[in-house]
């Protein structure tokens, strides 16, 4: 198992060892594979289409996508824990096995406590107002009406949406992606999480509102539970992290304090 290093260069913060810690998620040499149906040969046509939606028996044509090979990770309460990578190496999957939305083919993940991700296409509804959609979130993520009432003005005032108008009263649609993708942040960071999963949610927010979102998530750290980042931006990464998994092609290429990791990272994609 890829247990991570436990001296940590970084003299922003003490080092703190967490070896102590309670475990929050394991990951035992797992691997994901995503099957798509329906592929290769008789494309084009809609007869072809219609022939291979009729046919009878099990599907053929199936291509199997392996997104995480044999990853093996421990993570603790009060990590904050980075995940990097390029494009399609297995970071989004990661977090949605670890979120128990996807089957191990083989190995195993275990989660402590509840784990919720947060993701650009988190489930809020487009045609409700911006109020809505708080309660709607805060209920989905087991709040009760009470306390969402009593955290209300809090969220709307993190997220900003007011700072340009009323907002907060208009449908969803009307936001900009940046406005959306802070509300949805702000009715997640709204609640403590045992496990957070955060799938480049600030990427699309201002810098303001960036920097607002990273000490959030180091509070949210503090108050015992775990966050996972997934972000191309390596400043948030380093602003936030203590941790980096660093996931290429599905297999987790390095898995240390922060500094090393990116230092690793930015060679490799420079070179
Ligand atoms: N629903 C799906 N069905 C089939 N293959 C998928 C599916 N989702 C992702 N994949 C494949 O799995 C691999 C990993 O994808 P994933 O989305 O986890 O990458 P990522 O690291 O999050 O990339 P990005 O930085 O672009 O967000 C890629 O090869 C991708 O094509
Ligand atoms: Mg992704």
């Amino acid at each position: 198992m890829a247990e991570h290093m436990t001296e940590h260069h970084d003299d922003r913060r003490p080092a703190v060892a967490t070896e102590h810690r309670a475990p929050t998620v394991i990951a035992d040499d797992l691997h994901i594979v995503y099957r798509v149906y329906g592929t290769g040969a008789g494309k084009g046509s809609a007869t072809a289409a219609l022939n291979r939606i009729m046919r009878r028996g099990p599907a053929t044509n199936v291509r199997e996508v392996h997104a995480v090979k044999g990853v093996s990770f421990t993570a603790r309460k009060g990590e904050s824990i980075g995940l990097i990578g390029s494009n399609g190496s297995g970071k989004s999957t990661l977090l949605q096995a670890i979120a128990g939305l996807l089957p191990a083919e083989r190995g195993k993940v275990y989660t402590h406590g509840q784990p919720s991700l947060l993701g650009v296409n988190a489930a809020l509804m487009n045609d409700l107002t911006g109020e809505k959609n708080v309660l709607l979130g805060g209920l989905a993520m087991g709040m009760s009406r009470e306390q969402v009432r009593d955290r209300y003005d809090g969220i709307v005032d993190f997220s900003g949406i007011n700072e340009k108008g009323d907002f907060i009263s208009l449908p969803m649609r009307t936001y900009s992606s940046g406005m959306a993708a802070r509300l949805r942040f702000s009715i997640a960071a709204a609640k403590d999480h045992d496990v957070l999963l955060i799938d480049e949610a600030l990427a699309t927010g201002d810098r303001a509102f960036q920097k607002r979102s990273e000490a959030r998530i180091r509070e949210l750290r503090e108050e015992a539970g775990t966050v996972f980042l997934v972000s191309h931006n390596n400043n948030s990464i380093r602003d936030t992290c203590d941790r980096v998994l660093w996931l290429e092609r599905g297999v987790l290429r390095m898995d240390g304090p922060t500094d090393e990791v990116l230092q690793a990272y930015e060679d490799f994609t420079q070179g």
